[in-house]
């Protein structure tokens, strides 16, 4: 239960509307934990001035991370998995123990079912690649939600491609909601696949997984989900979801970029086929043919993010000293504050549920006759980072009909004050550009 909570306030947190007591608190408790951030505490005149809310594209680093990483080149550097030596038995064992902390983390049965790799777009194309390669047939149907970032998209197409099998969108409403006659309109007894995002990285609307997965366990459908934007924000179980394949980034969840981890559920990787093919992958190798490692090498051919899994496995446990209650309750105050604020500025058009409890963090947004490009610079000018463009999420912003739009993505380090230093800029934008009040 976070400060607030236990205050017993609404988390209404408008400065005048806010208790002032429970304002205090909630500041106070931001800013000890930007105390752990090196990059909101850089020394010199910019020192505290950047406004960070972007958080969906990137998170920032806690110093405990990036020592984490340091540490490993200084202390531990050898290549893990090979050698015979002790430093790099030393490397394996950090290796190998990061692999338990994910596999902990995310709940889990084995730590073999996690594999690593550079990021979530990668474990999504592995998973892919290696599912059309074990059972895609032609004729067979792949369902995929329309509002799917391109890293969950395009390699169902290239599956799709390759296997001779087709795509079948499931739509969503205007505010993120797939109805269960959307959902069911793009399953057919030929569907093998369901590839899902856990959370909209535009809409920032939650899609029920554990509904999904019991949906398609019955009908031998195989579900993939992208926790990209899930993982870092919410408590997730894998087992509890019913997941078969979970893929998320570690750079979005305050661990270093270069690091990813794909979820798959054991007796689907046992069958499966590598992804990438290569040294430390195998059993044997003859001229003609190799005998593959068991999971997870078999899927982590060439030499490993070794640094990268430690530094991850500190992002997890500073994610957990932290407490995902305080997270989701920090998150979540934010997130209604950004919204009340935003409702406030004539011409701002909020895409998604006008509720910012379905929004985990996410808003984006789009500004009566400003371009999302120019509202982006703009905020830039006051020295607030968000993001403008499509998102890599062309097919929803096409079913939205919108080319482009802003985002404001929210992590539980931003306060109160940022929100209201970005509300303010964003209220000037429409004057800057020539139009009246
Ligand atoms: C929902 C979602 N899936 C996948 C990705 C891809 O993540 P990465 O670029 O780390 O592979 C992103 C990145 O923004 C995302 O938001």
């Amino acid at each position: 239960m976070c400060r607030e909570q236990q205050a017993g306030s609404r988390c209404d947190n408008k400065r005048s509307e806010f208790a002032p007591q429970t304002e205090e608190r909630f500041a106070a408790q931001g800013a000890e934990i930007r105390k752990d951030f090196p990059i909101f505490n850089i020394p010199g005149e910019n020192s505290g001035q950047i406004v960070y809310l972007d958080n969906a594209a990137t998170s920032q680093k806690p110093h405990c991370v990036i020592e984490a990483e340091r540490k490993f080149y200084e202390r531990e550097n050898a290549n893990p998995l090979r050698g015979l030596y002790s430093l790099a038995e030393e490397a394996t064992r950090e290796y190998e123990e990061a692999r338990k902390t994910v596999a902990d983390f995310i709940g889990a049965d084995d730590s073999s079912e996690i594999i690593f790799t550079r990021n979530a777009t990668e474990g999504l194309n592995l998973a892919a690649y290696c599912l059309t390669e074990l059972l895609l047939k032609e004729g067979d149907e792949i369902a995929v939600s329309i509002m799917e970032h391109h890293s969950n998209l395009l390699p169902w197409q290239q599956a799709a491609r390759h296997a001779g099998a087709s795509l079948k969108f499931i739509e969503c409403d205007k505010n993120g909601v797939i109805t269960d006659e959307a959902f069911e309109a793009a399953i057919s007894e030929k569907t093998k696949i369901l590839a899902m995002t856990h959370i909209s990285n535009v809409l920032g609307c939650k899609n029920d997984l554990k509904k999904y997965s019991d949906f398609c366990r019955d009908r031998g459908i195989i579900l993939v989900a992208d926790g990209a934007q899930s993982v870092p924000h919410i408590p997730v179980n894998v087992k509890e979801l019913g997941v078969d394949f979970l893929s998320f980034s570690g750079h979005k969840m305050f661990g270093p970029m270069g690091i990813g981890v794909l979820y798959g559920r054991k007796s689907l990787l046992e069958q499966m086929p590598p992804f990438l093919c290569g040294g430390e992958m195998i059993e044997s190798v003859t001229r003609e043919s190799a005998v593959y490692a068991q999971i997870p090498h078999k899927f982590e051919a060439g030499t490993v993010n070794a640094a990268g899994a430690a530094a991850l496995a500190e992002a997890v446990r500073y994610i957990k000293k932290t407490g995902f209650d305080t997270i989701q309750e920090r998150e979540r105050c934010l997130t209604e504050f950004a919204m009340k604020r935003m409702k406030q500025i004539p011409g701002v058009n909020i895409i998604g549920s006008p509720d910012a409890a379905l929004h985990n963090g996410i808003i984006s947004f789009t500004l009566e006759g400003v371009h999302p490009h120019d509202t982006a610079s703009i905020l830039d000018a006051d020295r607030i980072g968000v993001r403008a463009g499509h998102h890599c999420a062309q097919p929803l912003l096409a079913h939205l009909g919108i080319p482009s739009c802003t985002r404001v993505s929210l992590a539980f380090y931003n306060t109160c004050e940022e929100i209201e230093l970005f509300a303010d800029s964003l209220s000037q934008i429409r004057r800057k550009m020539g139009y009246g009040e």
